[in-house]
């Protein structure tokens, strides 16, 4: 299915990872949106909008309000009309919940969710001032619906996401603009092994087995697959849905029982 985004123009925070903001990027400007690529460095922001054909770097750090605010209003110079925003930006922690520092804490918490509100507070005020609508997609993680050990504060973030993106989306659903979230899986990217890894000492046995064991649909998830969800979130096909989250974890969160468990059955 081809779409057609060419009227769209949309904010990507975080957009110059190697993960879901890269399949994100990748598909909307496939559609023909006009992206403006956040990043925390210029550098990475730079090279991240080199790879599409229509995009704007823009450096800020989504904890700070200040640079928020310094980068709606670079984009507003530049003549651009933002009627997209993609909250991507997004930090992990991995570490036993007795052993948090409160700066470790204080750091995803301000990252994954008061980043979140403070980008989507500058994006909904500008569109309320210029009296124009938009739509806004949220990133969350399977991490909202069910977890694992060391993951309590990332958990958390996410699961504040998905109730942010409920309140945020009866809101704004007065002036027509729209709020939902994508919940990713297991992302395939290289940089996971180097997570895995610490906690799995093969880490791409323990991928393998995951895909195997812990997923109803047996293949690797792609950027481009969560990029998907967005273009279709951010298009007029889903004028009707707000407030929602799609899973896009290739069935890992319906599953009761593991494929092993069942099978020994
Ligand atoms: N990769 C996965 O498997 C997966 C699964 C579920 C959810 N997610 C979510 O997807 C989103 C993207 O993560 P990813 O896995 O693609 O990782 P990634 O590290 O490739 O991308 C995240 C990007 O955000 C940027 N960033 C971090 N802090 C920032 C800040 N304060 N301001 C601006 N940019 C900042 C980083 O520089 C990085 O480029 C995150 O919200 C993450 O929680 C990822």
């Amino acid at each position: 299915m081809v779409m057609d985004l060419s009227n769209l123009t949309v904010l990507i925070t975080g957009g110059g990872g190697i993960g879901v903001g890269k399949g994100v990027c990748q598909v909307l400007d496939d559609y023909g949106a006009k992206l403006w690529i956040n990043e925390l460095s210029k550098i990475k922001a730079e090279e991240a909008a080199h790879q599409y054909k229509n995009a704007q770097p823009v450096q800020a750090d989504v904890s700070k309000g200040q640079e928020i605010k310094n980068m709606f209003r670079l984009i507003q110079e530049s003549g651009d009309k933002l009627n997209g925003l993609v909250n991507n930006a997004g930090v992990g922690l991995n570490k036993a919940i007795h052993k948090i520092d409160e700066s470790e804490f204080d750091r995803v918490f301000n990252v994954n969710i008061r980043g979140m509100w403070m980008v989507t507070k500058a994006f909904a005020g500008q569109l309320l001032a210029q009296m124009t609508t938009g739509n806004i997609v949220n990133v969350s993680s399977v991490h909202a619906h069910s977890s694992q050990p060391n993951y309590s504060t990332y958990a958390s973030t996410k699961a504040a996401v998905e109730g942010f993106t409920r309140a945020t989306a009866y809101e704004l659903g007065q002036y027509n603009i729209r709020c939902n979230a994508i919940a990713p899986g297991m992302v395939h990217a290289e940089q996971n092994l180097d997570l895995i890894k610490t906690w799995a000492p093969d880490p791409q046995k323990w991928v393998d087995d995951h895909i195997r064991n812990q997923q109803v649909l047996h293949h690797f998830i792609q950027p481009e697959d969560c990029g998907n969800a967005v273009a279709f979130l951010l298009s007029d096909l889903s004028k009707s849905i707000t407030g929602q989250t799609i899973y896009v974890d290739a069935g890992k969160t319906i599953m009761l029982f593991n494929k092993d468990y069942i099978d020994q059955q």
